[in-house]
């Protein structure tokens, strides 16, 4: 990250929490915004996050990664999630895996190269009676095909 980046991301970090207050409780909202603009959360921003607040980088950290919508990592500017929990484990979720992975050229968890798309697995999308499902950027599809799965990334695309 480049000196101006920083300085950049230090200041926004600062009118949040002018805003937010520097409080734990101000936290998740933090995070959620830089989240939200940058599309993760930097170990620089955890840094500056974890100094304004008065706490540890790790207990930005470990609230991070507890929550799927939360990034410390760039990710692509689309995000696929194929449910891995049993009723679409046992409708087929590996085809959907195989598919997706063969079609984007990718591994689950990878991000493509154009930064288009980050696919990961997800826990019960909650339509377990509709699986196999998945969701792009928070909606989800189901009862899924394969060629249903990737007519829908052709859409997004
Ligand atoms: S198990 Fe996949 S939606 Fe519930």
């Amino acid at each position: 990250m480049f000196v101006e980046e920083k300085t950049s991301l230090a200041e926004e970090i600062e009118l949040l929490v002018k805003k937010h207050g520097n409080n734990r409780s101000a936290l998740l909202t933090i995070l959620h915004e830089i989240q939200k603009k940058h599309r993760y959360i930097s170990d620089y921003a955890q840094q500056e996050i974890a100094r304004h607040l008065n706490i540890h980088p790790v207990e930005v950290y470990s609230v991070i990664s507890f929550y799927s919508f939360l990034n410390s990592k760039p990710k692509g500017r689309n995000i696929v999630r194929i449910c891995q929990t049993i009723s679409c484990d046992m409708k087929g979720k590996e085809s959907l895996v195989k598919a997706i992975e063969r079609e984007l050229k990718i591994k689950i968890g990878d991000t493509t190269k154009d930064n288009k798309f980050t696919v990961e697995f997800a826990n019960c999308l909650g339509l377990c009676d509709e699986s196999p499902a998945m969701s792009i950027n928070d909606r989800v599809y189901t009862k899924l095909t394969p060629e249903k799965a990737i007519k829908l990334l052709n859409e997004v695309k």
